[in-house]
């Protein structure tokens, strides 16, 4: 059984002329250390698929299986459990708090889900350092470069050792290089192979999608496998 398993999961949205199905019967899965890159156009669906995942968002109906919890249609309140310990979350935009430092930012993330601030920090010095930041924990959000500051958000999405991480376009407001380097940090901490996670990746660079272990296409409303190496005639044989 595939670490997330998502089974005809269906949410329209609005009622009568003005309802819109979005998701129509996604189903997808996805391995231990897999990362997943999710495409699709704008609007299809993709932040839609990734809060229900992330127990931000009820589906009107579909299971979704992950780590032997299963959950769907439960509201926000009913899988409380699942987003404080099963998923890590990483935006566009960071959500950094601005005036706390990188190692603050990662440990009060920490202390909120209940870990004690010794712990917390000791965690969030860890995970700075898995992300490459050792030498920046005292930094403020502003004293940090944009792929730095994602890399601080990265590092609070695994302190708390969730093992998914929901990524809604991060190399979004990033540099060409910044991007890469953030998908080559992802592909890193899936294939780690004492402590692998997952990451299911939405992105509109095709580049980035194929440097993913797999790739999804969402479009009208269902998920497909895609060779985006085939459709936008990018060489396959990349060096690694
Ligand atoms: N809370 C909501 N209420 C009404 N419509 C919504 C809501 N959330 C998303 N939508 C609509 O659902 C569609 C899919 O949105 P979204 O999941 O954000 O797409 P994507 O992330 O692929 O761009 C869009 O047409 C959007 O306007
Ligand atoms: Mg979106």
């Amino acid at each position: 059984m595939a670490l997330l398993e998502v089974s005809d999961l269906k949410r329209s949205f609005g009622s009568g002329d003005n309802r819109l199905d979005v998701l129509k019967g996604v189903d997808m899965s996805i391995e231990s250390g897999e990362l997943v890159a999710l495409m699709g156009p704008s609007g299809s669906g993709k932040s839609t698929l990734l809060n229900i995942i992330g127990g931000l968002l009820p589906a009107d109906s579909g299971v979704i299986e992950l780590d032997g919890m299963t959950y769907g249609r439960k509201g926000p309140a009913q899988v409380v459990d699942i987003r404080r310990e099963k998923i890590g979350w990483i935006f566009q935009d960071f959500h950094l708090i601005a005036h706390l430092s990188a190692l603050d930012n990662v440990a009060l993330a920490l202390e909120i889900a209940g870990v004690t601030s010794a712990e917390a920090e000791k965690a969030a010095t860890s995970a700075l350092e898995r992300v490459g930041l050792s030498d920046r924990i005292h930094h403020i959000p502003d004293q940090l470069s944009g792929g730095q500051q994602q890399r601080v958000a990265i590092a609070r999405a695994i302190a708390g050792s969730r093992p998914v991480l929901l990524a809604d376009e991060p190399t979004g407001n990033l540099d060409i290089q910044s991007g890469k380097d953030v998908l080559e940090l992802f592909r890193e901490l899936c294939h780690d192979e004492i402590n692998p996670i997952s990451i299911l990746l939405v992105t509109h660079d095709p580049e980035l999608a194929s440097k993913a272990d797999r790739m999804l296409l969402l479009n009208d409303g269902k998920t497909a496998a895609s060779n985006i190496r085939d459709a936008w005639g990018l060489d396959g044989g990349e060096e690694e």
